[in-house]
């Protein structure tokens, strides 16, 4: 299987990949110059001893290339990105992180957006595709940070296509070496997306690094 990251030369595109590729899968980071992406790959799969399966393409090559593509893009140009690359992306598992948020002299909040989730505009602008939500609450900062265990923290999937979301489950599993979480339906990203506001003012106001982790939920349940 082989995984693009569009948007993959940013922080928390890049911090997946190198998780996925770190557990032996392979991926290809994507940015809208090939050179940039070229450039990322080669840096992190230097830092980290990744050759060969971190490389690096323009969005569109990495897209074309890949079984599953991962959308790490700010809200801002979403709509008009996921339109250019619907034909590509068709017929594939599309995973949105994407978090639509707004900053005022309060903070972050969740921004209001026509579709009322990111994850629910790509679906409707790829039709051909099976889109899910995850990864809205891992930080890029601890994703690059491959000494940090992460396995104590859950990555909330969503979506409509059962399939699909088990595929994100397996990859999310990998990428933190802990659990993922089944929340249900595609329109649930319309609460965890925003989430991603909580998050941000807590590790303001204490300084760290938050993350999701919920409890109840027994081992082996699914
Ligand atoms: N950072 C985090 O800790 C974190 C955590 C959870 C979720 N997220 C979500 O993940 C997404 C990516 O986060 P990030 O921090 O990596 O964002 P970012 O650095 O602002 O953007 C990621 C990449 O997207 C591309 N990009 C920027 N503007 C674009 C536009 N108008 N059209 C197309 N591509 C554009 C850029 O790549 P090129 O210029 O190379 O094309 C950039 O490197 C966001 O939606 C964010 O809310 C982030």
């Amino acid at each position: 299987m082989t995984i693009a990251i569009v948007g993959g030369s940013g922080p928390q595109g890049s911090g997946i990949g190198v998780r996925l590729a770190a557990a032996g899968e392979r991926v290809v980071l994507g940015s809208r110059d090939a050179a940039r992406a070229v450039a990322e790959a080669e840096r992190l799969s230097e830092a980290h001893g990744l050759r060969g399966s971190l490389t690096g393409a323009a969005n569109r090559d990495a897209v074309e290339a890949a079984d599953t593509v991962i959308l790490a893009v700010p809200y801002t140009g979403h709509t008009e990105l996921v339109e250019s690359l619907a034909v590509p992306l068709s017929g594939k598992l599309v995973i949105s992180c994407v978090n639509p948020l707004a900053f005022d002299k309060h903070g972050p909040v969740g921004a209001e957006i026509p579709d009322r989730s990111a994850a629910e505009e790509a679906a409707r602008l790829l039709p051909e595709s099976v889109v899910a939500g995850a990864f809205h609450h891992l930080s890029a900062v601890t994703l690059h940070r491959l000494e940090h265990d992460l396995s104590h923290e859950d990555v909330l999937v969503c979506g409509d296509d059962q399939a699909g979301k088990e595929r994100v489950m397996r990859l999310a599993e990998q990428v933190t070496g802990g659990r993922a979480i089944d929340v249900g339906a595609l329109r649930l990203a319309r609460h965890l997306e925003p989430f991603t506001a909580v998050l941000i003012s807590v590790n303001k106001r204490y300084k760290t690094n938050a993350s999701v982790s919920l409890t109840g939920i027994g081992k082996g349940e699914k």
